[in-house]
């Protein structure tokens, strides 16, 4: 029985996927290593420091550990300037009314996000109160594709996997998803996506009634 909705954040409630691909292209270019949108979609879920790591092994760069917390944090402070000017107006269609509807049915909500920038940009999204647990990105050891983080989301809302629902646009988040044992929404390419129960291509696709549906099939 359906009881809980475990959200990924970037690409799924609002679009700073296409933030992280901008700040990641400019730092993979600055370092002379070609980046476009396929080869973006290997780094859709995985930590900073992870996505880092295979950006340098595509080019053949290698780089001291201190040279690599600076480009991180390069990367990160990109980021964060882009992140500033969000508003409510930045969540996707349908997601919001989708996390109400959520609330309204009696289902617990939480967040599986790989970003250690996750509440900020709640924050200026104002969807906070819509979700009862927030998994810290600094607390998880194990990054998506691994199960960790929809695993812990579970738990601090106090439900088995089997009792909830994950939704994300990256490869690795529907397979972490499918590994934690969650039937999983993919919102994206259906392609990129075939691992997912359910693929939308539109957020506004995302309504209980279309997910029960699903469900019971
Ligand atoms: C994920 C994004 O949500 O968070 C990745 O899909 C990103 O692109 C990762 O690298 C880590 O984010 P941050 O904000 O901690 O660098
Ligand atoms: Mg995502």
């Amino acid at each position: 029985q359906l009881k809980g909705i475990i959200f990924d954040l970037d690409g799924v409630i609002t679009d700073t996927a296409e933030y992280h691909y901008l700040a990641w292209k400019q730092l993979a270019e600055d370092l002379g290593i070609p980046f476009d949108r396929t080869f973006n979609e290997k780094l859709k879920g995985i930590s900073r420091m992870e996505s880092l790591e295979i950006i340098l092994e595509e080019g053949n760069i290698t780089l001291s550990e201190e040279e690599k917390q600076r480009q991180a944090a390069q990367k990160n402070e990109h980021y964060k300037t882009m992140i500033e000017k969000i508003t409510p107006d930045d969540l996707l269609p349908g997601v919001k009314s989708f996390m109400e509807e959520a609330k309204a049915a009696g289902l617990k909500t939480a967040l599986a996000s790989a970003s250690k920038n996750a509440q900020a940009v709640i924050e200026r999204l104002e969807v906070t109160h819509l979700l009862d647990s927030v998994v810290d990105a600094a607390t998880v050891k194990q990054g998506k594709p691994h199960p960790e983080v929809f695993l812990r989301a579970a738990e601090q809302i106090g439900l088995n996997a089997s009792e909830c629902v994950g939704v994300e646009d990256a490869q690795a988040g529907v397979k972490a998803i499918k590994a934690a044992d969650m039937f999983a929404v993919g919102v994206g390419d259906p392609v990129s996506l075939q691992e997912a129960d359910w693929v939308i291509q539109d957020t506004k696709l995302l309504t209980l009634d279309a997910l029960k549906e699903k469900l019971n099939k």
